[in-house]
């Protein structure tokens, strides 16, 4: 058991905590709870996607009819399984709301961390999950797949990215030491390569990006997210009365800035500059501003909250204007992980705790049985005393993955904790539904088996 205060997240490591409200708590995620979506999708109804950072920078790009994008990877190592369907469910999900859809094949990672040659990488990338990223219903028109070593803007970036970070920073996220292979060092700013790279003007440029990933991937965002914001040339938080937007001076950007090698301020360039800021926040449509060169401020009183985000943007537009990079910190969601199919974590690595999207039904039907079940030990005991659905990995199963119908769940979540549903019923309807699940996802694989390679372009 963990302690409390060691709630902790390795996204190489082989357990995961799952007090999910001391996560949100500990690494300052937002909550799924107040946020009301259109079309909430069967993960977001039944709370699997729990936690989010900066979500709303996506759904209003999406009410205001403003472009956004998703990005996602995948760890080319292994089968894929039902776990990693999730992150595709909500890829779908963001697609069908408008966004265009970026995936990275974790190629150099995969050989830093798995030791999976970039050869083999490249094949299971395709064969395994592209194929079936296709047969979920991912749209190849409005999608791109990529290899992380194949894509040197990914790697340019997160070189450049390294410049604002040090070893102690990722021995403080990641929990590195010494020992720590220096590949497996680099593989995070790589993926803050991945994570911003959509912005650049060459894929797409300025927009909010949102990357939907399992809770154990939020040590890359967090690192991502404050690499992007040390490269901010204006910084927007809230002051005692509306926003107040603070000029970083950095060393790329002193000149512009009017800040000299001998640190004497060009008066004439600072005030051109912060005539450029007031000017972009007129736009904007406010009208009291108060431009203070000397502080390096510029406040808005009558900005709120709400407003930082239309106001965070222009900004960018206007540093990127000026030469700098305009990075835009990536909005992420978070889902649960799915219990293993034995009670324990589900890994690629150990076949019985979970199925593979490829497996025959006999293989389904199998583990299926055998599934840590939430019943009694006997018949007598589970009618009087009833079952825990909570435990129950085919009644989970159903919820996270074959069961669409949100009040028949509610129905069978009952029954079984009324002792009305035995174990063995229970895992007979799940069954059912993986079977189904299972082989019209096979007959997509091969209706779709001609689009992969289209993913690829
Ligand atoms: N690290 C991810 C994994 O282990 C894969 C990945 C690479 C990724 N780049 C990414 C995920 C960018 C999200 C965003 O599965």
């Amino acid at each position: 058991m963990l302690m409390d205060d060691e709630v902790s997240i390795d996204p190489w490591g082989s357990s995961q905590s799952t007090d999910y409200s001391r996560i949100i708590e500990k690494f300052g995620l937002s909550s799924m709870d107040g946020v009301s979506l259109n079309s909430p999708s069967r993960l977001h109804r039944r709370g699997v996607v729990f936690a989010h950072r900066d979500l709303d920078m996506v759904l209003s790009a999406k009410k205001s009819g403003d472009p956004f994008g998703v990005l996602t990877g995948l760890m080319p190592s292994g089968r894929m399984h039902l776990g990693h369907s999730m992150v595709i469910d909500q890829v779908n999900w963001f697609q069908q709301q408008g966004g265009d859809v970026t995936i990275a094949v974790a190629d150099l990672e995969s050989t830093a961390t798995r030791g999976i040659s970039l050869a083999e990488g490249k094949k299971i990338a395709a064969e395994e999950y592209v194929a079936n990223y296709a047969a979920l219903g991912l749209d190849p028109e409005k999608t791109t797949v990529y290899f992380q070593s194949e894509r040197s803007v990914v790697q340019k970036l997160g070189f450049q990215l390294g410049k604002r970070t040090n070893l102690s920073e990722l021995e403080a996220i990641y929990g590195f030491d010494g020992s720590t292979n220096l590949a497996h060092v680099q593989a995070p700013l790589v993926q803050a390569g991945d994570i911003l790279h959509p912005q650049l003007d060459e894929y797409g440029g300025l927009r909010p990006i949102v990357v939907p990933v399992g809770i154990d991937q939020d040590p890359h965002l967090r690192l991502t997210r404050g690499l992007a914001s040390k490269t901010n040339w204006f910084n927007v938080s809230d002051a005692k009365m509306g926003l107040q937007v603070g000029v970083s001076i950095q060393e790329d950007n002193s000149l512009i800035m009017g800040v000299e090698p001998s640190g004497r301020v060009n008066k004439e360039r600072q005030k051109e500059v912060f005539a450029k800021i007031v000017s972009v926040i007129q736009g904007l449509g406010y009208s009291d501003i108060m431009s203070n060169p000397k502080h390096g401020t510029v406040n808005i009183p009558s900005a709120t909250s709400n407003d930082k985000g239309p106001i965070r943007m222009a900004l960018l537009s206007l540093e990127r204007s000026m030469g700098g990079m305009g990075l835009l910190a990536p909005s992420s969601t978070y889902h649960r992980f799915a219990v293993g199919m034995t009670g324990d974590k589900m890994s690629s690595s150990k076949p019985k705790t979970t199925l593979f999207l490829s497996d025959d039904i006999a293989t389904a039907e199998k583990k299926i049985k055998k599934s840590f079940s939430g019943g009694q030990a006997t018949i007598e005991e589970h009618r009087r005393l009833g079952g825990d659905p909570d435990k129950d990995v085919a009644y989970q199963y159903m919820m996270y993955f074959f069961e669409e119908d949100d009040r028949f769940l509610g129905e069978i979540n009952q029954d079984y904790r009324a002792g009305k549903i035995l174990a063995g019923e229970m895992k007979q309807m799940c069954i059912e539904r993986a079977t189904d699940w299972l082989s019209n996802l096979a007959e997509k694989r091969d209706e779709t088996a001609h689009l992969v390679d289209q993913f690829f372009e």
